[in-house]
């Protein structure tokens, strides 16, 4: 059986019959099951190796399909998706009753989004019910920004993967949740604090990893290579024949440009965004023995950047 291509009624189909199959975003690859459907639900799970404390995003296509399965929907939540929907944005709002605690791990909130991709947009449009997602990779691994890193990890595992080709954003969707006084940021993303802070109206907080109200699944430890990796060259190992560099946007000097990767050549924060997951997948398979990462400036994406670096770090 083919299991890639861009067959959307084959995905439909196979949504449809309670089975998994991973899509296409912006962001990451998702692997996505019937929201509705919990057998296909625990799939995803257990196909991840994901602890079910941790909750999944419910992908939508339209600001009227989020009102079918919220009990309210705050002005400022509903600008920002306005705003950034559909696109690499969030939101954590309160859940009806049709969203089992399953897919929360028993918040009383559902993470909703709206992913800006053509082929899933129009999977979602064809489909009677939202898609719950995670990111299409064993938990705590890098995520998946295109259809082979997906096959690579999950391939024995799933019916099918949409193939939309390389994800544009290429990190995780920033997540964020309203309170009265201000707006939560939970996860660092593909939207930056800067645009963030352009459109809401209320003051915008980050929160840090284990913080009340932060995300159950913003863990410390994240998105790692097998490969140990440092961000602090000083607490790395000596086996400097052995160990491969990524950059911003320059080469180190003094080492072989082939033990080195570059995020961005044209120095965007966007573009390392982009590059990010692939050059950590291609780095961890290149046989060093360890990996020394630069931080980006924390500027547009680089902060986000960071924050992925930083969990991948030992
Ligand atoms: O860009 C993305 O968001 C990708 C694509 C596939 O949409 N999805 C993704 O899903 O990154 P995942 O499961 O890898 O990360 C979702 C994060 C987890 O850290 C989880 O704890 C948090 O969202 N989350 C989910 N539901 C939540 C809720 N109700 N309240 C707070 N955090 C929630
Ligand atoms: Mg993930």
């Amino acid at each position: 059986m083919t299991k890639r291509g861009k067959d959307i009624l084959k995905a439909t189909e196979l949504l449809k019959a309670g089975k998994n199959v991973a899509i296409p975003t912006e962001t990451v690859y998702g692997l996505a099951a019937n929201a509705y459907n919990l057998e296909a639900v625990l799939q995803i799970f257990s196909i991840k190796n994901r602890p079910k404390f941790d909750p999944l995003i419910v992908h939508t296509h339209s600001l009227d399909a989020v009102s079918e399965f919220v009990t309210d929907f705050p002005e400022c939540s509903k600008q920002l998706l306005e705003a950034f929907g559909p696109g690499p944005l969030t939101v954590v709002l309160p859940k009806k009753d049709t969203i089992d605690d399953l897919v929360t791990s028993g918040l009383p909130n559902v993470a909703v989004r709206i992913p800006n991709h053509a082929l899933t947009l129009e999977l979602l449009k064809a489909l009677p019910f939202p898609l719950a997602a995670p990111s299409a990779n064993p938990f705590t691994y890098v995520s998946p920004t295109n259809a082979q890193h997906v096959l690579d990890q999950l391939g024995d595992k799933i019916a099918y993967v949409l193939d939309g080709g390389d994800c544009e954003v290429g990190i995780e969707s920033t997540i964020v949740r309203e309170f009265p006084e201000y707006l939560a940021v939970l996860r660092l993303g593909g939207i930056s604090l800067e645009d963030l802070e352009k459109v809401s109206t209320k003051p915008v907080k980050l929160l840090s990893s284990g913080e009340a109200g932060s995300s159950p699944g913003n863990f410390k430890k994240h998105y790692a290579t097998q490969t140990p990796m440092f961000l602090d060259a000083s607490k790395s190992g000596s086996d400097a024949a052995k160990t491969g560099y990524i950059r911003f946007k320059d080469y180190l000097v003094g080492v072989p440009e082939n033990r080195q990767e570059l995020l961005a050549q044209d120095g965007s924060t966007y573009t390392a965004a982009r590059n990010l997951f692939n050059t950590l997948r291609k780095m961890d398979k290149s046989g060093f023995t360890q990996i020394i990462a630069e931080k980006l400036p924390e500027t547009g994406l680089g902060k986000a950047v960071n924050d992925r670096l930083q969990r991948a770090s030992q």
